[in-house]
């Protein structure tokens, strides 16, 4: 199957900017209670349920990875960037990390008890956010539980040119929607949504921040 051009290009970026990434990137213990609270909740949701590991989609440098594997999950991370695959396996040696699309897990049907997607799906096109929730149900088993984060806005189309922490030259496509429309495509896509946060954008940034708990509904054959 011939891949996606975007997926190319969010690759190569990330590839330029993985070493400055990961050293501009707050480990998740210094990030703001909500956010931590967020992780917690999903953490004790995933561990209780107890139906197979959890895929951290998009996970960069695997710190967010590292962090629910604190919390007791059974976490694996996942990432275009083959560059961040390799700083995420040299950081955590214990932990596994695979490169691979989000929207083409490598887990059979139902072999997922959790999927984590931190600040990964904005450079989806949003036309290419039905595939990535259709794998997300795909891969969990029913009853499983997804979290994704992400900053929300008006249906905004943002292109950036220069590197995280202002090193190299990389092009970054962010679409920014709405909360309504993220919950409506997760509910399309067949799962069941049962939480969100909205956090006012901190210092410095110009876009809320929500989290959505959703989970696959016992029953559901997708
Ligand atoms: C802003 S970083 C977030 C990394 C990590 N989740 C964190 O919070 O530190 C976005 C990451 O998502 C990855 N990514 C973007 N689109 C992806 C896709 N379709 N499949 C897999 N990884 C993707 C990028 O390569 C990048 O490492």
């Amino acid at each position: 199957m011939t891949e996606a051009p975007h997926l190319n290009a969010i690759r190569q970026s990330y590839d330029t900017v993985a070493a400055d990434y990961a050293t501009f990137v707050k480990d998740p213990g210094a990030l703001d209670p909500l956010s931590r609270a967020v992780l917690a909740a999903f953490a004790e949701l995933v561990t209780a349920a107890g139906l197979g590991p959890t895929a951290d989609v998009g996970c960069g440098p695997g710190k967010v990875t590292a962090y629910l594997s604190g919390l007791g999950v059974d976490a694996f991370g996942v990432d275009l960037s083959p560059r961040m695959v390799e700083l995420a396996r040299a950081a955590h040696p214990d932990l596994r990390f695979d490169v691979g699309a989000m929207s083409a897990l490598a887990a059979d049907d139902g072999e997922l008890g959790g999927v984590l997607a931190f600040y990964s799906t904005h450079h989806l096109p949003p036309e290419s956010l039905p595939g990535a929730f259709a794998e997300f149900l795909r891969a969990l088993a029913p009853g499983g539980h997804l979290l994704l984060v992400t900053r929300v806005g008006e249906e905004e189309h943002q292109r950036r040119t220069y590197g995280y922490g202002g090193g190299d030259p990389a092009p970054f496509d962010s679409y920014r929607l709405p909360t309504d429309r993220i919950a409506g495509l997760l509910e399309q896509a067949g799962f069941a949504v049962t939480g969100q946060t909205l956090q006012a954008p901190e210092e410095g940034a110009k876009r809320p921040v929500a989290g959505f708990l959703a989970r696959k509904p016992e029953g559901c054959r997708a």
